[in-house]
């Protein structure tokens, strides 16, 4: 059994026992994929140890509700003067809440996907409804978490939300892009009684103008550390070269002591290489007083590291430790790369000494079938794919992303613009800039912060002093990389936020950036966003009935470029460093320029699914210069078009092209930079085949053949094994076969799944015209391709995936899972907990256990939490705790059981004025009597008979259940 935060993926091993699960029929070798395919990897991800041990997975065991749920009425000065105090949250924030009917859910989840798209919604939010919804999860921590520090990290909340602990507001997050990292020690308890916690998530709030999905999105943790520990984010390294080729680390590492005494401790930084050699180390004597924090500072030198680049992402590992005692306590791994990083006003960028142009994509943060609920391999796979066009730089806008996004930055070497969400200076938002750069400002792929995209005030003198703030907030934590604001006016006004930053962004405006280089010759210049070129997928002509757009490149908004003219003005200005094109993969909402029943934007480089758009092999010809590269668009399905002309691109980096149809030449054309060569060729059924040269050599082919009809459906895994920790995901394409195993382009047949081993998370086919639901276990192809998003359940052995379309044989694939162990904290079934009780003073003579103590008296007694012990009396004598519960839906239909845990002292216990239990012992015990159905409220009185001296009480949780 594998610890999956201690590994990955034991690929290499994995694969020797396992054969390769691409599925089509018997075939003995499998067809070529097509070009259009995502490349599978083929194997399991490398390993990588986990980052932050304390950490436990808090995804599973979640409950949810869909739509508000108000906080109940609250009549009489005794009610209130209860509900309002600490720990009495009222209704679905409380306690002491019926959630029986809720619904089971893990996540990520975004609830808004499942919605139908519906004409009268927003469209910028791809017309699906929203809304406002609940979570609830128990915990329990065990009894030797106590003492120790406790933090819950709920990593994204679309888009508002409260949360409570224990009926306690503990945070209210102001931003689905800003991970909420609460201190939950004051408030836990411990042993048997179950915390509660309770989120409320405002989805209707607007934080953008594209698909925000909404509710617990991102992943969550808990984080289980010593009473002085390491706090989140509290390790700083950024490695600094010296001038005499060397380097130097500057570590510092914050602690935090939420133990009542203060506590010395030892922090040691050992750097390690990708080998696990220690290269440096260093160690300090550190302390922090009670509940204070406090950073240790150390610094360790390099002498001559690998260096972190796209191509080359060498990544070190800076192990820090907490010694207490000889015991390492706490520890972090970061990732760190060695790397120097220069924008020049004329040259560009540098990365490592050496020019290099910023070849970027802006990508938002949903995919096809899941919305914005990514899963982390998920989110890695989007990544890579996103290499796949040569792409060397990701925008994320415009927020701040998953962390587990950034890692896969780092390890597979993709250089980021890390951007905060919103253009506010206050307090409350500038914590969230404060959040980011504490999270990422270790990381070698963050190359740039960016604080403002596209704002009104951006041109005013009031922009310029917000983007003084926000700057002035990031070079306090960070002094090493340069800032920018992605501007789309306003940057020739006397005062404005361009003045500000250290690296000026435009948004579009191409016809600026010769402008602006003169009048700020000084000025380092980057294009934050350009091109917004309109295409869909496999369709090779506009047309407004059909609601769909050309793959030729002629289609862009008006503040917008082609990819050809986009890249011929970047690429042709060494004094622009970057390029970052709207977008990577097409997203949900913003549906421009297609009217309904488009749901979907237009703008990807690849589709909502990550299948490539013609403009995948045009930034491919682009972009990519270390291997040839050639490709054909469109396909060569024009059944009905014998003889008509077909409009042929083929993009490359090679000298020049020759084409052949069916073994025919066409011509020969030589490749002129940022032209694609384009040819008109009679269509005629067969193989239409390029040639390309370079120095007079052939050095790459490519064909497009036309399909016959469909005779087998094939899937293709990016894997073809899984892990089996209940967390791994894949997407798996799905497209049909000719007889002679030709991929066919057009077929739009509807395919059906069926799973054994686990579930399918999702379907797309990246049609933004198709209505049909994202989740499910059906999809037509659209333009011949669909995608399943599967994932393993914990535990199991193997994953069988079926396709079925009508008429062929069903493909089947198997995916053999290594068995593997998510670090995560049990889920609690729904226990009915009841946590708060009244009780009488001691007394003489014992009180009638029969009699109900009415609402409004309550405040004349005391109030008692389980888990206190009263004083002991002086002398001999009773006293009763008395508690009240309206039965959940179960218990109140069959009856059920109630559970006094733990009860020091002689008791009877009495419900509703019937004795039902007495002890006659006084060591701690339990009581466990029965209860009869029905959905009155029922009284529960405990009466306590102590001697002088002892004390008495509930020493534990009550449960009902
Ligand atoms: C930009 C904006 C993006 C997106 C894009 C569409 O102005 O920053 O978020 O809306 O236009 O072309």
């Amino acid at each position: 059994m594998l610890d999956r935060r201690t590994f990955i993926g034991s690929s290499a091993l994995a694969m020797a026992a396992v054969p390769p699960a691409f599925a089509r029929g018997n075939a003995a070798m499998p067809p070529a994929l097509s070009p259009d395919m995502p490349v599978p990897l083929g194997h399991l991800p490398a390993p990588f140890p986990p980052a932050d041990p304390s950490l436990y997975a808090f995804n599973h065991g979640w409950l949810f509700h869909e739509g508000d749920l108000p906080f109940p009425a609250v009549r009489g000065n005794d009610q209130t003067y209860a509900a309002t105090k600490a720990g009495n949250a009222q209704g679905a924030a409380g306690i002491d809440y019926d959630d029986s009917d809720w619904n089971a859910v893990r996540l990520p989840h975004d609830w808004a996907i499942a919605h139908p798209i519906e004409s009268d919604q927003n469209d910028a939010f791809g017309y699906r409804r929203r809304g406002i919804g609940w979570y609830r999860r128990y915990v329990v921590f065990p009894q030797e978490w106590h003492g120790q520090y406790l933090e819950l990290q709920l990593g994204g909340m679309a888009n508002n939300a409260t949360v409570w602990f224990n009926g306690i507001p503990v945070a209210h997050s102001l931003s689905g892009y800003v991970q909420q990292n609460i201190d939950v020690t004051p408030y836990a308890r411990f042993g048997d009684e179950p915390n509660t916690v309770a989120i409320r998530v405002d989805g209707d709030v607007m934080e953008g103008w594209w698909y925000e999905g909404a509710g617990l999105y991102r992943e969550c943790w808990l984080a289980v550390r010593p009473a002085l520990h390491i706090v989140t984010d509290g390790v700083h390294a950024t490695p600094r070269p010296q001038p005499d080729g060397t380097w130097r680390i500057p570590v510092e590492v914050t602690l935090n002591n939420a133990g009542a005494a203060a506590d010395e401790a030892t922090v040691e930084a050992v750097l390690q290489d990708a080998d696990g050699h220690t290269i440096a180390q260093a160690s300090v004597p550190a302390r922090a007083a009670p509940l204070d924090t406090n950073a240790a500072s150390m610094t360790l030198s390099v002498a001559k590291p690998l260096l972190w680049s796209p191509d080359t992402p060498t990544l070190y590992a800076l192990q820090t430790r907490l010694v207490l005692g000889g015991k390492v306590v706490d520890s972090r791994r970061t990732e760190i790369g060695f790397r120097t990083t220069r924008f020049d006003p004329n040259t560009g960028f540098h990365l490592n000494g050496k020019p290099l142009k910023i070849k970027g994509v802006c990508i938002h943060h949903d995919h096809a079938g899941v919305g914005v609920g990514i899963p982390a391999a998920l989110l890695e796979w989007r990544v890579r794919r996103l290499k796949q066009i040569g792409a060397n730089a990701i925008r994320f806008a415009h927020a701040t992303p998953a962390a587990a996004l950034l890692d896969a930055c780092d390890r597979l070497g993709m250089m980021v613009m890390d951007e905060n969400r919103h253009f506010d200076p206050s307090p409350d938002y500038l914590a969230h800039v404060t959040w980011m750069v504490r999270r990422d400002r270790n990381r070698p792929s963050v190359i740039l912060w960016s604080v403002l995209n596209e704002e009104p005030m951006q041109g005013t003198e009031q922009g310029y002093e917000m983007v003084r703030r926000l700057a002035g907030a990031i070079r306090a934590l960070d002094d090493t990389r340069p800032i920018t604001a992605a501007m789309n006016d306003g940057m020739f006004t006397p005062k404005n936020g361009a003045d500000a930053v250290d690296v000026v962004g435009f948004n579009y405006k191409h016809n600026w950036y010769d402008r602006y280089h003169a009048a700020h010759p000084d000025r380092p210049l980057i294009s934050t966003e350009d091109t917004s070129a309109v295409m869909t997928r496999g369709e090779w002509a506009t047309d407004t009935a059909r609601n769909v757009l050309t793959s030729y490149d002629t289609e862009a908004p008006e503040w917008g470029l082609t990819h050809h003219e986009s890249w011929q003005m970047i690429g042709s200005r060494p004094f622009i460093a970057a390029t970052f094109v709207w977008t990577g993969f097409d997203y949900h909402g913003e549906p421009t320029p297609l009217p309904w029943p488009a749901a979907s934007s237009s703008f990807g480089i690849l589709d909502l699914c990550g299948f490539a758009k013609m403009a995948y092999h045009l930034r491919r010809a682009q972009w990519i210069d270390d291997a040839p590269m050639l490709a054909i668009g469109p396909h060569w399905n024009w059944a009905g078009r014998e003889g008509q002309t077909i409009k042929v691109m083929t993009p490359c980096n090679v000298e020049d092209v020759a084409l052949f149809l069916n073994g025919k030449p066409i011509g020969r054309q030589p490749r002129t930079p940022f032209v694609t060569p384009e040819w008109q060729v009679p269509f005629a059924p067969g193989k239409l085949e390029a040639v390309g040269y370079t120095g007079g050599r052939e050095v790459v082919r490519f064909a497009v053949e036309t399909a016959g009809r469909p005779a087998t459906l094939r899937l293709t895994p990016d894997r073809p094994i899984m892990l089996g920790d209940g967390d791994d995901v894949q997407p798996i394409s799905v497209d049909l076969l000719d007889a002679e195993g030709r991929h066919v382009p057009t077929a739009t047949d509807l395919v059906t799944f069926g799973i054994e081993g686990g579930e399918i998370i999702g379907v797309g086919n990246g049609d933004p015209n198709d209505h049909d639901p994202e989740q499910g276990n059906a999809r037509k192809l659209f333009a011949g391709f669909a995608q399943v998003l599967v994932r393993p359940f914990a535990g199991a052995k193997q994953l069988v995936l079926t396709a079925r379309v009508a008429g062929l044989p069903a493909a089947r694939a198997a995916f053999p899972l290594v068995a593997a162990r998510t670090r995560d904290v049990a889920a609690m079934p729904t226990v009915h907990h009841l946590g708060e009780w009244r009780r009488t003073s001691f007394a003489a003579q014992a009180p009638d256990p029969r009699e109900i103590y009415p609402a409004q008296q309550w405040r004349t007694l005391g109030y008692v939490r389980t888990g206190r012990l009263e004083e002991a009396p002086v002398a001999h004598g009773f006293t009763l705790i008395q508690g009240r519960f309206v039965p959940r839906r179960a218990v109140a239909t069959h009856g059920g059981t109630l559970r006094l845990a733990g009860v020091i002292g002689r008791a009877e216990l009495w419900v509703d004025g019937i004795k039902l239990a007495t002890k006659t012992d006084r060591a701690e015990a339990p009581i466990v009597a029965t209860l009869p159905a029905g959905d009155q409220e029922r009284v529960v009185t405990l009466l306590l008979e102590a001697d002088a001296g002892e004390a008495t009480g509930l020493s534990r949780g009550v449960a009902i259940w």
